[in-house]
Protein backbone atom coordinates (compact mmCIF):
# COMPACT_ATOMS: atom_id res chain seq x y z
CA UNK A 1 0.00 0.00 0.00
CA UNK A 2 2.91 2.56 0.83
CA UNK A 3 4.24 1.43 -2.54
CA UNK A 4 1.79 2.27 -4.70
CA UNK A 5 0.99 4.98 -2.61
CA UNK A 6 4.89 6.73 -3.11
CA UNK A 7 4.29 5.43 -6.54
CA UNK A 8 1.13 7.29 -7.10
CA UNK A 9 2.60 10.44 -5.30
CA UNK A 10 5.63 10.49 -7.53
CA UNK A 11 3.51 10.50 -10.90
CA UNK A 12 1.05 12.98 -9.44
CA UNK A 13 4.47 15.06 -8.94
CA UNK A 14 6.01 13.97 -12.47
CA UNK A 15 2.57 15.61 -14.15
CA UNK A 16 2.33 18.39 -11.88
CA UNK A 17 5.88 19.30 -13.06
CA UNK A 18 4.55 18.56 -16.91
CA UNK A 19 1.74 20.52 -16.62
CA UNK A 20 3.90 23.86 -15.02
CA UNK A 21 6.42 23.55 -17.25
CA UNK A 22 4.05 23.14 -20.42
CA UNK A 23 1.85 25.93 -19.07
CA UNK A 24 5.29 27.95 -18.36
CA UNK A 25 5.92 26.95 -21.95
CA UNK A 26 3.01 28.17 -23.83
CA UNK A 27 2.78 31.45 -21.75
CA UNK A 28 6.11 32.35 -22.96
CA UNK A 29 5.86 31.00 -26.62
CA UNK A 30 2.29 33.79 -26.85
CA UNK A 31 3.53 36.30 -25.59
CA UNK A 32 6.92 36.30 -26.90
CA UNK A 33 6.15 35.12 -30.41
CA UNK A 34 5.92 39.01 -31.34
CA UNK A 35 9.12 39.91 -30.12
CA UNK A 36 10.47 36.74 -31.74
CA UNK A 37 9.25 37.15 -35.14
CA UNK A 38 11.87 36.92 -37.87
CA UNK A 39 11.31 40.44 -39.70
CA UNK A 40 11.54 41.79 -36.39
CA UNK A 41 14.68 40.33 -35.05
CA UNK A 42 16.28 40.63 -38.80
CA UNK A 43 15.05 44.51 -38.61
CA UNK A 44 16.58 45.28 -34.90
CA UNK A 45 20.03 43.56 -36.06
CA UNK A 46 20.58 44.69 -39.42
CA UNK A 47 19.07 47.64 -40.13
CA UNK A 48 18.14 49.55 -36.68
CA UNK A 49 21.58 50.56 -36.44
CA UNK A 50 21.33 53.14 -39.35
CA UNK A 51 17.10 53.29 -39.51
CA UNK A 52 16.68 54.20 -35.65
CA UNK A 53 14.93 50.77 -33.60
CA UNK A 54 11.85 52.62 -33.90
CA UNK A 55 12.54 53.33 -38.05
CA UNK A 56 12.65 57.10 -36.99
CA UNK A 57 16.25 57.40 -38.39
CA UNK A 58 19.66 58.30 -37.60
CA UNK A 59 22.69 59.87 -38.92
CA UNK A 60 23.60 57.17 -40.67
CA UNK A 61 19.98 56.33 -42.37
CA UNK A 62 16.78 57.87 -43.48
CA UNK A 63 13.91 58.40 -41.77
CA UNK A 64 11.76 55.38 -42.82
CA UNK A 65 8.50 56.36 -41.17
CA UNK A 66 8.42 59.83 -43.01
CA UNK A 67 5.17 60.81 -44.61
CA UNK A 68 6.15 59.40 -47.78
CA UNK A 69 9.23 57.60 -48.97
CA UNK A 70 12.05 58.98 -51.35
CA UNK A 71 12.15 55.68 -53.66
CA UNK A 72 8.47 54.95 -52.82
CA UNK A 73 6.43 53.02 -50.18
CA UNK A 74 4.61 49.64 -52.20
CA UNK A 75 5.88 46.32 -51.02
CA UNK A 76 7.76 45.98 -54.71
CA UNK A 77 9.44 49.06 -54.26
CA UNK A 78 10.54 48.26 -50.57
CA UNK A 79 11.75 45.24 -52.19
CA UNK A 80 13.62 46.57 -54.40
CA UNK A 81 15.18 49.49 -52.23
CA UNK A 82 16.29 46.82 -49.32
CA UNK A 83 17.93 44.80 -51.78
CA UNK A 84 20.69 45.80 -53.90
CA UNK A 85 18.75 48.85 -54.96
CA UNK A 86 20.30 52.05 -53.32
CA UNK A 87 24.11 52.58 -52.88
CA UNK A 88 23.88 53.21 -49.49
CA UNK A 89 22.89 49.27 -49.16
CA UNK A 90 25.85 48.61 -50.55
CA UNK A 91 27.77 46.94 -47.45
CA UNK A 92 24.49 45.56 -46.52
CA UNK A 93 25.45 41.57 -46.05
CA UNK A 94 22.09 39.99 -45.16
CA UNK A 95 22.88 36.36 -43.62
CA UNK A 96 22.31 33.72 -46.20
CA UNK A 97 20.76 31.56 -43.15
CA UNK A 98 17.71 33.45 -43.14
CA UNK A 99 14.43 32.31 -45.64
CA UNK A 100 14.11 33.04 -49.09
CA UNK A 101 11.70 35.79 -48.61
CA UNK A 102 13.71 37.96 -45.75
CA UNK A 103 13.16 40.76 -47.90
CA UNK A 104 9.67 40.69 -48.67
CA UNK A 105 9.33 40.10 -44.53
CA UNK A 106 11.33 43.18 -43.79
CA UNK A 107 9.18 45.15 -46.40
CA UNK A 108 6.43 43.87 -44.57
CA UNK A 109 7.40 44.81 -41.61
CA UNK A 110 8.16 48.72 -42.61
CA UNK A 111 4.92 48.56 -44.24
CA UNK A 112 2.96 47.42 -41.21
CA UNK A 113 5.07 49.82 -38.97
CA UNK A 114 4.00 52.81 -41.53
CA UNK A 115 0.90 51.88 -41.08
CA UNK A 116 0.48 51.27 -37.74
CA UNK A 117 -2.40 49.31 -37.70
CA UNK A 118 -3.32 48.86 -33.73
CA UNK A 119 -3.11 44.90 -31.94
CA UNK A 120 -5.67 42.73 -32.54
CA UNK A 121 -7.19 43.97 -28.70
CA UNK A 122 -6.43 47.01 -29.24
CA UNK A 123 -8.80 47.14 -32.39
CA UNK A 124 -11.40 46.38 -30.41
CA UNK A 125 -11.17 49.89 -28.62
CA UNK A 126 -13.97 52.22 -28.83
CA UNK A 127 -12.22 54.38 -30.79
CA UNK A 128 -15.26 56.36 -32.23
CA UNK A 129 -15.86 60.04 -31.31
CA UNK A 130 -17.97 62.73 -33.50
CA UNK A 131 -16.10 63.44 -36.52
CA UNK A 132 -15.89 66.09 -39.64
CA UNK A 133 -13.80 64.49 -42.78
CA UNK A 134 -13.09 66.01 -45.97
CA UNK A 135 -12.62 63.15 -48.61
CA UNK A 136 -11.42 64.12 -52.21
CA UNK A 137 -15.23 64.46 -53.55
CA UNK A 138 -17.51 64.55 -50.26
CA UNK A 139 -17.55 66.67 -47.14
CA UNK A 140 -19.41 64.28 -44.32
CA UNK A 141 -19.77 63.43 -40.68
CA UNK A 142 -19.18 60.24 -38.85
CA UNK A 143 -22.57 60.20 -36.35
CA UNK A 144 -23.27 57.60 -33.78
CA UNK A 145 -26.28 55.95 -34.92
CA UNK A 146 -26.79 53.32 -32.42
CA UNK A 147 -25.05 51.29 -29.34
CA UNK A 148 -25.58 47.42 -30.11
CA UNK A 149 -25.51 44.99 -27.07
CA UNK A 150 -22.85 42.85 -28.49
CA UNK A 151 -20.75 42.88 -31.80
CA UNK A 152 -22.38 42.42 -34.97
CA UNK A 153 -21.68 40.89 -38.28
CA UNK A 154 -23.80 42.24 -40.66
CA UNK A 155 -26.38 44.62 -40.90
CA UNK A 156 -29.21 45.06 -43.40
CA UNK A 157 -31.03 48.30 -43.70
CA UNK A 158 -35.28 47.87 -44.19
CA UNK A 159 -36.96 50.40 -47.00
CA UNK A 160 -38.74 51.95 -44.25
CA UNK A 161 -35.70 53.60 -42.32
CA UNK A 162 -35.01 50.23 -39.74
CA UNK A 163 -32.45 48.47 -39.79
CA UNK A 164 -32.00 44.52 -39.41
CA UNK A 165 -28.90 43.56 -36.92
CA UNK A 166 -27.02 40.05 -36.73
CA UNK A 167 -25.12 40.01 -33.93
CA UNK A 168 -22.56 36.54 -33.63
CA UNK A 169 -23.53 35.67 -30.13
CA UNK A 170 -27.10 37.15 -29.39
CA UNK A 171 -29.04 36.67 -32.80
CA UNK A 172 -31.48 38.67 -34.67
CA UNK A 173 -33.32 42.35 -33.69
CA UNK A 174 -34.28 45.54 -35.53
CA UNK A 175 -32.75 48.96 -34.58
CA UNK A 176 -35.77 51.66 -34.93
CA UNK A 177 -35.20 54.75 -37.16
CA UNK A 178 -34.22 56.27 -33.56
CA UNK A 179 -31.07 53.95 -33.11
CA UNK A 180 -32.52 52.08 -30.11
CA UNK A 181 -32.23 48.15 -30.76
CA UNK A 182 -34.89 46.51 -30.24
CA UNK A 183 -35.50 42.99 -28.56
CA UNK A 184 -34.02 39.73 -29.97
CA UNK A 185 -36.58 37.96 -32.80
CA UNK A 186 -37.98 35.10 -31.54
CA UNK A 187 -37.54 31.78 -33.19
CA UNK A 188 -34.74 32.85 -35.91
CA UNK A 189 -31.52 30.35 -35.48
CA UNK A 190 -30.02 30.13 -32.23
CA UNK A 191 -26.77 32.37 -31.92
CA UNK A 192 -24.44 30.26 -29.41
CA UNK A 193 -22.20 32.24 -27.11
CA UNK A 194 -18.59 32.57 -27.33
CA UNK A 195 -16.47 29.73 -25.53
CA UNK A 196 -12.75 31.41 -25.39
CA UNK A 197 -11.39 34.93 -25.36
CA UNK A 198 -8.05 34.46 -27.06
CA UNK A 199 -7.11 37.95 -26.82
CA UNK A 200 -9.50 39.41 -28.97
CA UNK A 201 -9.85 36.39 -31.01
CA UNK A 202 -13.28 34.91 -30.34
CA UNK A 203 -13.96 31.25 -30.80
CA UNK A 204 -16.88 30.02 -30.78
CA UNK A 205 -19.01 27.55 -32.93
CA UNK A 206 -22.50 28.32 -34.19
CA UNK A 207 -22.31 32.47 -34.59
CA UNK A 208 -25.45 34.03 -36.21
CA UNK A 209 -23.50 35.65 -39.63
CA UNK A 210 -25.40 37.51 -42.00
CA UNK A 211 -28.58 39.01 -42.60
CA UNK A 212 -29.63 40.07 -46.18
CA UNK A 213 -32.51 41.13 -47.97
CA UNK A 214 -34.68 39.38 -51.01
CA UNK A 215 -34.09 42.00 -54.35
CA UNK A 216 -38.20 42.15 -54.21
CA UNK A 217 -38.31 42.15 -50.34
CA UNK A 218 -40.60 45.25 -50.38
CA UNK A 219 -42.85 42.77 -52.45
CA UNK A 220 -42.44 38.96 -50.45
CA UNK A 221 -40.66 40.26 -47.23
CA UNK A 222 -38.28 37.19 -47.44
CA UNK A 223 -35.02 37.82 -45.40
CA UNK A 224 -32.00 35.63 -45.50
CA UNK A 225 -29.95 34.47 -42.94
CA UNK A 226 -26.12 32.85 -42.76
CA UNK A 227 -25.15 31.07 -39.61
CA UNK A 228 -22.68 28.95 -38.29
CA UNK A 229 -25.01 25.56 -37.46
CA UNK A 230 -24.12 23.68 -34.46
CA UNK A 231 -23.59 19.49 -34.21
CA UNK A 232 -22.59 17.79 -31.74
CA UNK A 233 -24.29 15.04 -30.43
CA UNK A 234 -26.03 14.37 -33.76
CA UNK A 235 -22.29 14.39 -35.04
CA UNK A 236 -21.59 12.19 -32.52
CA UNK A 237 -18.46 14.78 -31.38
CA UNK A 238 -17.17 15.50 -28.27
CA UNK A 239 -16.48 19.05 -28.89
CA UNK A 240 -18.86 21.47 -30.47
CA UNK A 241 -18.59 21.52 -34.78
CA UNK A 242 -20.66 23.62 -36.94
CA UNK A 243 -20.61 24.95 -40.73
CA UNK A 244 -22.41 27.27 -42.83
CA UNK A 245 -26.69 27.16 -43.56
CA UNK A 246 -28.29 29.22 -45.13
CA UNK A 247 -32.26 29.69 -44.22
CA UNK A 248 -34.95 32.36 -45.45
CA UNK A 249 -37.90 33.27 -43.34
CA UNK A 250 -40.41 36.42 -42.54
CA UNK A 251 -40.66 38.50 -39.74
CA UNK A 252 -44.23 39.35 -38.49
CA UNK A 253 -44.83 40.38 -35.54
CA UNK A 254 -41.50 40.45 -33.66
CA UNK A 255 -41.15 36.64 -34.84
CA UNK A 256 -39.21 34.52 -37.35
CA UNK A 257 -41.54 32.73 -39.39
CA UNK A 258 -42.21 30.50 -42.82
CA UNK A 259 -38.44 30.09 -42.44
CA UNK A 260 -37.25 27.34 -45.44
CA UNK A 261 -33.57 25.85 -45.59
CA UNK A 262 -31.91 26.93 -48.57
CA UNK A 263 -28.07 26.01 -48.32
CA UNK A 264 -27.02 23.33 -46.13
CA UNK A 265 -24.58 20.39 -45.98
CA UNK A 266 -24.02 17.04 -44.86
CA UNK A 267 -22.81 16.47 -41.23
CA UNK A 268 -19.39 15.03 -42.42
CA UNK A 269 -18.81 18.50 -43.67
CA UNK A 270 -19.24 20.11 -40.31
CA UNK A 271 -15.93 20.76 -38.30
CA UNK A 272 -14.34 22.48 -35.07
CA UNK A 273 -12.92 25.25 -37.25
CA UNK A 274 -14.37 27.97 -35.29
CA UNK A 275 -16.90 30.30 -36.91
CA UNK A 276 -14.80 33.44 -37.10
CA UNK A 277 -13.61 32.21 -40.49
CA UNK A 278 -16.95 30.37 -41.70
CA UNK A 279 -17.43 33.05 -44.02
CA UNK A 280 -21.24 33.15 -44.71
CA UNK A 281 -21.42 36.34 -46.79
CA UNK A 282 -24.93 36.36 -49.09
CA UNK A 283 -25.42 38.56 -52.05
CA UNK A 284 -27.19 38.67 -54.73
CA UNK A 285 -27.36 38.74 -59.03
CA UNK A 286 -29.60 40.25 -61.05
CA UNK A 287 -30.80 37.35 -62.34
CA UNK A 288 -31.80 36.86 -58.36
CA UNK A 289 -29.16 33.95 -57.69
CA UNK A 290 -27.66 33.83 -54.01
CA UNK A 291 -24.18 33.55 -53.84
CA UNK A 292 -22.72 32.45 -50.29
CA UNK A 293 -19.43 32.61 -49.79
CA UNK A 294 -17.58 29.47 -47.34
CA UNK A 295 -14.39 29.97 -45.29
CA UNK A 296 -11.43 27.76 -46.13
CA UNK A 297 -12.24 27.02 -42.53
CA UNK A 298 -8.85 25.52 -42.05
CA UNK A 299 -9.34 22.35 -44.47
CA UNK A 300 -7.41 23.33 -46.57
CA UNK A 301 -6.71 19.80 -48.19
CA UNK A 302 -10.33 20.16 -49.54
CA UNK A 303 -10.76 23.41 -50.89
CA UNK A 304 -9.91 21.73 -55.02
CA UNK A 305 -12.32 19.39 -54.39
CA UNK A 306 -15.11 20.11 -55.91
CA UNK A 307 -17.03 17.76 -53.50
CA UNK A 308 -16.77 20.12 -50.58
CA UNK A 309 -17.80 23.21 -49.58
CA UNK A 310 -14.57 24.78 -47.77
CA UNK A 311 -13.41 28.00 -49.65
CA UNK A 312 -15.53 28.24 -52.15
CA UNK A 313 -18.20 30.66 -53.13
CA UNK A 314 -21.81 28.71 -53.75
CA UNK A 315 -24.81 29.41 -55.96
CA UNK A 316 -28.46 28.84 -55.47
CA UNK A 317 -31.43 30.33 -56.71
CA UNK A 318 -33.18 32.64 -53.87
CA UNK A 319 -35.53 29.38 -53.19
CA UNK A 320 -32.90 27.78 -52.56
CA UNK A 321 -32.83 25.17 -56.11
CA UNK A 322 -29.58 24.69 -57.69
CA UNK A 323 -29.27 26.09 -61.44
CA UNK A 324 -28.07 23.44 -63.69
CA UNK A 325 -25.98 25.78 -65.08
CA UNK A 326 -23.48 25.87 -62.43
CA UNK A 327 -20.13 24.56 -63.79
CA UNK A 328 -19.64 21.77 -61.82
CA UNK A 329 -23.32 20.73 -61.49
CA UNK A 330 -24.36 16.97 -61.51
CA UNK A 331 -27.39 15.79 -61.62
CA UNK A 332 -28.17 13.79 -58.06
CA UNK A 333 -27.77 10.14 -59.17
CA UNK A 334 -24.27 11.00 -60.67
CA UNK A 335 -22.78 12.85 -57.56
CA UNK A 336 -22.51 11.59 -53.99
CA UNK A 337 -25.07 12.34 -51.65
CA UNK A 338 -22.56 14.71 -49.14
CA UNK A 339 -21.19 16.33 -52.51
CA UNK A 340 -21.47 19.97 -53.10
CA UNK A 341 -20.27 19.92 -56.12
CA UNK A 342 -23.50 21.11 -57.78
CA UNK A 343 -23.43 24.42 -56.20
CA UNK A 344 -20.13 25.50 -56.21
CA UNK A 345 -19.54 28.86 -58.11
CA UNK A 346 -15.81 29.45 -57.86
CA UNK A 347 -12.75 27.91 -55.61
CA UNK A 348 -9.71 28.61 -54.24
CA UNK A 349 -10.92 31.20 -51.39
CA UNK A 350 -9.16 31.77 -48.12
CA UNK A 351 -11.79 33.62 -45.91
CA UNK A 352 -14.20 35.17 -48.05
CA UNK A 353 -15.53 38.44 -45.86
CA UNK A 354 -17.71 40.19 -48.34
CA UNK A 355 -19.57 39.71 -51.51
CA UNK A 356 -21.97 41.98 -53.16
CA UNK A 357 -23.24 42.29 -56.46
CA UNK A 358 -23.13 45.09 -58.39
CA UNK A 359 -26.11 47.14 -58.81
CA UNK A 360 -26.04 47.78 -62.30
CA UNK A 361 -23.96 45.11 -63.83
CA UNK A 362 -25.07 42.04 -61.67
CA UNK A 363 -21.19 41.22 -61.30
CA UNK A 364 -20.20 39.58 -58.18
CA UNK A 365 -16.87 41.01 -56.24
CA UNK A 366 -15.71 39.76 -53.12
CA UNK A 367 -13.44 40.65 -50.97
CA UNK A 368 -11.00 38.15 -49.02
CA UNK A 369 -8.63 38.03 -45.89
CA UNK A 370 -5.49 37.15 -47.18
CA UNK A 371 -2.59 35.84 -44.56
CA UNK A 372 0.15 38.41 -43.15
CA UNK A 373 -0.64 40.98 -46.98
CA UNK A 374 -2.16 39.96 -49.90
CA UNK A 375 -5.77 40.72 -48.85
CA UNK A 376 -8.11 40.83 -52.29
CA UNK A 377 -10.84 42.26 -53.83
CA UNK A 378 -12.12 39.89 -56.42
CA UNK A 379 -14.10 39.64 -59.19
CA UNK A 380 -16.30 36.49 -59.23
CA UNK A 381 -16.45 34.38 -62.30
CA UNK A 382 -17.84 31.08 -62.19
CA UNK A 383 -15.80 28.00 -62.73
CA UNK A 384 -13.07 30.13 -61.75
CA UNK A 385 -9.77 28.97 -59.75
CA UNK A 386 -8.89 32.47 -57.30
CA UNK A 387 -5.46 30.38 -55.94
CA UNK A 388 -4.98 29.52 -52.43
CA UNK A 389 -3.50 28.47 -50.92
CA UNK A 390 -0.99 28.02 -53.55
CA UNK A 391 -0.45 31.60 -54.61
CA UNK A 392 -1.24 34.65 -52.48
CA UNK A 393 0.82 38.16 -52.23
CA UNK A 394 1.24 37.25 -48.76
CA UNK A 395 3.69 35.31 -46.51
CA UNK A 396 2.83 33.18 -43.51
CA UNK A 397 2.87 35.02 -39.98
CA UNK A 398 6.36 33.70 -38.99
CA UNK A 399 7.36 35.37 -42.66
CA UNK A 400 8.37 32.62 -44.73
CA UNK A 401 6.80 31.30 -47.64
CA UNK A 402 3.04 30.26 -47.73
CA UNK A 403 4.17 26.45 -48.71
CA UNK A 404 0.15 24.60 -47.74
CA UNK A 405 -0.37 24.48 -51.44
CA UNK A 406 3.14 22.73 -52.35
CA UNK A 407 2.64 20.63 -49.04
CA UNK A 408 -0.77 19.29 -50.45
CA UNK A 409 0.37 18.67 -53.77
CA UNK A 410 -1.51 21.11 -55.43
CA UNK A 411 -0.26 21.98 -58.76
CA UNK A 412 -2.11 24.47 -61.59
CA UNK A 413 -0.19 27.19 -63.02
CA UNK A 414 -0.63 30.91 -62.07
CA UNK A 415 -2.47 31.77 -65.06
CA UNK A 416 -4.85 28.89 -64.75
CA UNK A 417 -6.04 31.03 -61.69
CA UNK A 418 -7.96 34.92 -61.16
CA UNK A 419 -5.69 37.10 -59.81
CA UNK A 420 -6.89 39.88 -57.50
CA UNK A 421 -8.58 43.16 -58.93
CA UNK A 422 -6.42 45.08 -55.97
CA UNK A 423 -4.05 43.23 -53.62
CA UNK A 424 -3.80 45.02 -50.22
CA UNK A 425 -0.55 44.28 -48.58
CA UNK A 426 -0.11 45.33 -45.55
CA UNK A 427 -3.01 43.60 -45.06
CA UNK A 428 -6.12 45.45 -43.37
CA UNK A 429 -7.95 42.61 -42.95
CA UNK A 430 -10.90 43.31 -45.45
CA UNK A 431 -14.70 42.84 -44.07
CA UNK A 432 -17.57 43.68 -46.29
CA UNK A 433 -18.54 45.57 -48.94
CA UNK A 434 -21.37 47.37 -50.70
CA UNK A 435 -21.76 49.44 -53.74
CA UNK A 436 -23.02 53.09 -52.89
CA UNK A 437 -26.11 54.20 -54.21
CA UNK A 438 -28.63 56.92 -53.83
CA UNK A 439 -28.33 60.99 -53.90
CA UNK A 440 -26.91 62.21 -51.04
CA UNK A 441 -23.42 61.44 -52.06
CA UNK A 442 -23.22 61.75 -55.88
CA UNK A 443 -19.96 61.73 -56.84
CA UNK A 444 -20.01 58.10 -55.16
CA UNK A 445 -21.96 56.78 -57.84
CA UNK A 446 -21.64 52.77 -58.00
CA UNK A 447 -17.93 53.11 -56.68
CA UNK A 448 -16.90 50.19 -53.72
CA UNK A 449 -17.43 50.59 -50.20
CA UNK A 450 -15.05 48.22 -48.21
CA UNK A 451 -14.47 47.98 -44.63
CA UNK A 452 -11.45 46.53 -42.60
CA UNK A 453 -10.78 45.28 -39.23
CA UNK A 454 -7.69 45.71 -38.20
CA UNK A 455 -7.03 49.05 -40.17
CA UNK A 456 -10.37 50.62 -38.84
CA UNK A 457 -10.96 52.16 -42.45
CA UNK A 458 -12.81 51.94 -44.99
CA UNK A 459 -11.57 52.63 -48.18
CA UNK A 460 -13.74 53.48 -51.70
CA UNK A 461 -12.19 51.94 -54.78
CA UNK A 462 -13.98 53.00 -58.38
CA UNK A 463 -13.50 50.39 -61.11
CA UNK A 464 -14.08 51.35 -65.48
CA UNK A 465 -16.76 49.55 -66.83
CA UNK A 466 -14.09 46.50 -67.27
CA UNK A 467 -13.67 45.67 -63.97
CA UNK A 468 -9.80 47.73 -63.50
CA UNK A 469 -9.17 49.77 -60.77
CA UNK A 470 -9.06 53.33 -61.14
CA UNK A 471 -9.51 55.01 -58.10
CA UNK A 472 -8.42 54.12 -54.70
CA UNK A 473 -9.05 56.18 -51.07
CA UNK A 474 -9.24 55.16 -47.37
CA UNK A 475 -12.51 57.41 -46.96
CA UNK A 476 -12.40 57.49 -43.30
CA UNK A 477 -9.97 55.72 -40.64
CA UNK A 478 -9.79 55.23 -36.82
CA UNK A 479 -13.35 54.35 -36.59
CA UNK A 480 -13.01 50.65 -35.39
CA UNK A 481 -13.22 47.11 -36.43
CA UNK A 482 -15.71 47.56 -39.32
CA UNK A 483 -17.62 44.59 -39.61
CA UNK A 484 -20.28 45.67 -42.77
CA UNK A 485 -20.95 48.36 -44.61
CA UNK A 486 -24.77 49.11 -46.22
CA UNK A 487 -26.57 51.48 -47.83
CA UNK A 488 -29.10 53.09 -45.85
CA UNK A 489 -32.88 54.01 -46.88
CA UNK A 490 -31.87 57.28 -46.74
CA UNK A 491 -28.77 57.63 -48.83
CA UNK A 492 -27.00 57.31 -46.05
CA UNK A 493 -23.85 55.07 -45.48
CA UNK A 494 -24.33 52.85 -42.43
CA UNK A 495 -21.61 51.02 -41.07
CA UNK A 496 -21.37 48.18 -38.13
CA UNK A 497 -18.42 48.10 -35.59
CA UNK A 498 -17.35 45.36 -33.49
CA UNK A 499 -15.95 46.64 -29.94
CA UNK A 500 -14.56 44.02 -26.82
CA UNK A 501 -17.93 42.76 -26.09
CA UNK A 502 -20.52 45.26 -27.78
CA UNK A 503 -20.87 47.21 -31.11
CA UNK A 504 -21.92 49.85 -32.72
CA UNK A 505 -23.44 51.58 -36.01
CA UNK A 506 -22.56 54.63 -37.31
CA UNK A 507 -23.40 56.30 -40.51
CA UNK A 508 -21.74 59.27 -42.70
CA UNK A 509 -23.84 61.91 -43.05
CA UNK A 510 -23.03 64.74 -45.79
CA UNK A 511 -21.80 68.46 -45.08
CA UNK A 512 -22.11 70.28 -47.80
C1 LIG B 1 24.79 51.45 -43.28
C2 LIG B 1 23.54 52.09 -42.97
C3 LIG B 1 22.28 51.40 -43.45
C4 LIG B 1 21.85 50.16 -43.16
C5 LIG B 1 22.55 49.10 -42.32
C6 LIG B 1 20.58 50.03 -43.79
N1 LIG B 1 20.25 51.16 -44.46
FE1 LIG B 1 18.55 51.50 -45.46
N2 LIG B 1 19.24 53.26 -46.08
C7 LIG B 1 20.41 53.87 -45.64
C8 LIG B 1 20.52 55.19 -46.22
C9 LIG B 1 21.65 56.19 -46.00
C10 LIG B 1 19.37 55.36 -47.04
C11 LIG B 1 19.00 56.58 -47.89
C12 LIG B 1 19.56 56.40 -49.29
C13 LIG B 1 19.24 57.55 -50.21
O1 LIG B 1 18.51 58.48 -49.83
O2 LIG B 1 19.71 57.48 -51.34
C14 LIG B 1 18.63 54.14 -46.92
C15 LIG B 1 17.41 53.92 -47.56
C16 LIG B 1 16.57 52.90 -47.28
C17 LIG B 1 15.27 52.75 -47.84
C18 LIG B 1 14.59 53.67 -48.80
C19 LIG B 1 13.97 54.84 -48.07
C20 LIG B 1 13.22 55.79 -48.95
O3 LIG B 1 13.05 56.95 -48.52
O4 LIG B 1 12.76 55.41 -50.03
C21 LIG B 1 14.73 51.62 -47.30
C22 LIG B 1 13.35 51.05 -47.54
C23 LIG B 1 15.72 51.04 -46.43
N3 LIG B 1 16.82 51.83 -46.44
C24 LIG B 1 15.55 49.87 -45.71
C25 LIG B 1 16.56 49.26 -45.01
C26 LIG B 1 16.45 47.97 -44.38
C27 LIG B 1 15.18 47.12 -44.31
C28 LIG B 1 17.64 47.68 -43.83
C29 LIG B 1 18.04 46.44 -43.10
C30 LIG B 1 17.96 45.21 -43.85
C31 LIG B 1 18.51 48.81 -44.11
N4 LIG B 1 17.83 49.73 -44.83
C32 LIG B 1 19.80 48.88 -43.67
C33 LIG B 1 21.32 53.31 -44.78
C34 LIG B 1 21.27 52.03 -44.27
Amino acid sequence: MALFDNWRRKALLALLVIAVFASTWGYWFVTTREAREFSRVTYAEHCAGCHGDKLQGTARGSNLMAESLKYGDDTASLVRNIDGGLAAHETLNLPLDIPENTVKALALFISERRQQYPTIPDSYEHYFSGRRVDSRYHRFRVELFSELASRPYSIAPLPDGRILVSEKVRGLSIVAPDGSQGDLIDGAPTAYAELLDLRGSYVGWGHLLEVALHPDYAVNGWIYLSYGDRCQLDCASPVPQSMVKVVRGRIRDGRWVDEQVIWSVHEDYYTVVPDAVAGGRLGFDRDGHLYITVGGKAAYKHLHDMNTPYGKIHRVRDDGTVPADNPFWEPADRRAASSTRHTVWSYGHRTTQGLEGHPVSGAIWSSEMGPRGGDEINRIIGGENYGWPLYTNGLDYDSTEIDIGEDLGLDFPIEDTQLPVVDFTPAPALSNLTFHRGDRFPAWQDDMLVGSLKALSVYRLRFDDNGAPVEQETLVTGLGRVRDIEMGADGLVYIALEHGETGSIVRLVPTE
